[in-house]
Formats: structure tokens, C-alpha cells, sequence
């Protein structure tokens, strides 16, 4: 079928991968972000007598606090845990029986799981929709959302950009979001790993068929005269089979700010955070430095995602 005679609209629906959008679905989602941003007040009410389950089953600051904070001034209200070792999974409850409580409960559900693929079976058991907060070293498409937002607001265009991924590129789920969803525009890929964390094959396949030109390199400050932005990732530690795998690669790269002195004028260093060490702390307060912006921008994306599944 062709993409564009599918239905648009957002309503009612699954986001697991952002694979599961169109590209004028984004952009709808861009754009009210921007309307939210711009008058809050307008969106108060949104989500009155709506509640979302947030399950989430990693740790985590920014999406469980973003989305919670999003549903809260749209109107709505969340019910959910943030360490499932409070939850029923601690006496044995699987996965798909605890989605189904959630199911009965509320009006959408947020997971962040461990595990690749659980999102996608969450949404499988569950009638509601689910919002895939991340899932293992798969995906975390709002994450993706919020990434491209940022770089839309910060450079005007998504179009005729060079962009390099740094760091865990095999099992940081943002990069793997972000690379599939800005496939879809007018960009070119460097993407800079140790050799055990590189890009994943699927994703350079999946490019080469979009003919969306990419490289694979090694080597950070030849690049950053080039490129417009630098999306800087932590080494997922969680995710590596063995300590020792990880010790391998541990600080195997920082961005300082002595390094960007070279850099393309305008070039963003952004990054998801939680920031370890990949990137000095004497970078924050350069004016492209985005990342604390880019976080903030968060709440205003799944503000306007959650509106665009949920709202009146
Ligand atoms: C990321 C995640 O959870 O995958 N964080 C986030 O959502 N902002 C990145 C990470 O944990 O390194």
C-alpha cells in the first residue's frame, strides 16, 4: 500500500517503533509540540478524566518524569510504579498478566522494559494503547521524537543535514529510533563506535535499501568540521553479556571542549542523557550544547503525542 492512502491519524493507536509513523504524522506531532510549547494553558485540559499506567521496569529520570509530568498538565492523571520490585512481579506476576491489570485500569499504557520486544507484546495483550518507553536494546521512538524536535527548532530543518551518532551504537536504543526516523529526510550518517558497539546490521541495511548514504568511522575530530550535529550516547553497561566486555570499552571516548574548538560553526552536541563521562561538563554551557534544551523539549513532544492518541 502506498504510505500516503493510509489514514492519518494518530488516534487510538500503538507508537512501538517509530517505524509505525508516517512521516506527516511526525511532523503533526512537531507541530503541536510547538503550539504547546508556545501557550501551555490552551492544553490544560486535554486529558481531563483520562489516566495513563506508566510501568516502568528500569530505572529511569527523564521519560518516566517527562510523560508523567505531560499527562498531569494536560489534565489527566497517572497511575503506575517505577521499580516493579513494589509491584506483583515481585511475587512471580508475568509480564502479560501485569498488562492486563493496567489494561483494565486506564486509558493508555507507557512501558520501559528491560527486554527487546516487549512493547510490541504488550501491545499484543493489551486493548489500550501502548507508548513504547524504551524496550531493551530495541527501540525508544518518543525519544527519536523529541531528538528530531530539537534539532527542527534549533536548525530550522531536518533536510540537508550531516549528522554523526557516537558511542554505543549497538545497543543504545535512541540511536537505533533516531537513525530509522531521520531516515526518512534528507540526511547523511557518520557513525563513530569502538569496534565492538558499532551500528547495528539491520539499521545499515535498512539504510543502504533507503539509499541513505552513511559511514562508518573511528575517528571524531576529522568529523566535527563537517557535520551539523554530534548525537553523543553512553555506553548502555546494563546491556553488555560480562563485565569484562564493558571494561573493554569503558571511557573509550569524551567530548571535550577543547575538541570543539574545530567544529563546524552552528554544530549541535546533543545527547538523551543520562550523561556519564562521554561528554566533559565544561561543554554545558556552549551555546549549541542542547541537550539540557533537548530534554526539556521532551514534555512538550509526548505532551503532543499523548493529545494526538488520547485527546478530545
Ligand atoms: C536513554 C534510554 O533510556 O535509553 N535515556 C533516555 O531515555 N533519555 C539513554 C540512556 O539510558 O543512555
Amino acid at each position: 500500500m502506498q504510505v500516503f492512502e493510509l489514514e492519518f491519524t494518530l488516534q487510538g493507536r500503538d507508537l512501538i517503533s517509530v517505524r509505525d509513523l508516517q512521516v506527516e504524522e511526525m511532523i503533526s506531532i512537531f507541530e503541536l509540540a510547538k503550539e504547546i510549547q508556545e501557550s501551555p494553558q490552551e492544553y490544560s485540559e486535554v486529558l481531563r478524566g483520562k489516566i495513563v499506567a506508566v510501568a516502568f521496569y528500569e530505572p529511569s529520570t527523564r521519560t518516566r518524569l517527562s510523560f508523567e509530568t505531560a499527562v498531569k498538565r494536560m489534565g489527566g492523571n497517572t497511575v503506575g510504579f517505577s521499580d516493579p520490585r513494589t509491584s506483583s512481579v515481585a511475587k512471580g506476576e508475568c509480564l502479560a498478566d501485569s498488562i492486563r491489570m493496567l489494561d483494565s485500569y486506564s486509558d493508555l499504557i507507557i512501558l520501559l522494559h528491560p527486554l527487546e520486544g516487549t512493547a510490541r507484546f504488550a501491545s499484543e495483550v493489551a486493548e489500550v494503547p501502548v507508548i513504547n518507553g524504551g524496550s531493551g536494546a530495541g527501540e525508544h521512538p518518543s525519544q527519536a521524537l523529541l531528538d528530531m524536535y530539537t534539532i527542527l527548532r534549533e536548525k530550522g530543518t531536518l533536510d540537508g543535514l550531516r549528522i554523526a551518532f557516537v558511542g554505543d551504537l549497538r545497543y543504545g536504543r535512541t540511536v537505533h529510533s533516531l537513525a530509522y526516523a531521520l531516515a526518512n529526510f534528507d540526511v547523511t550518517f557518520d557513525f563513530l563506535a569502538p569496534p565492538e558497539l558499532r551500528m547495528r546490521r539491520e539499521i545499515l541495511e535498512d539504510l543502504k535499501q533507503k539509499k541513505v548514504p552513511f559511514r562508518e568511522t573511528t575517528e571524531l575530530e576529522a568529523l566535527l568540521p563537517e557535520i551539523d550535529a554530534c548525537y553523543v550516547t553512553r555506553i548502555q553497561k546494563e546491556r553488555f553479556p560480562a563485565p569484562s566486555d564493558y571494561e573493554k570499552v569503558r571511557g573509550s571516548y569524551q567530548i571535550t571542549r577543547e575538541m570543539l574548538r574545530g567544529a563546524k560553526e552552528g554544530m549541535l552536541v546533543m545527547h538523551p542523557l543520562p550523561r556519564v563521562d562521554e561528554i566533559a561538563f565544561d561543554v554545558d554551557d556552549l551555546p549549541n550544547a542542547v541537550y539540557f534544551r533537548q530534554a526539556k523539549n521532551g514534555m512538550f513532544v509526548r505532551m503532543s503525542l499523548l493529545a494526538h492518541i488520547l485527546g478530545k
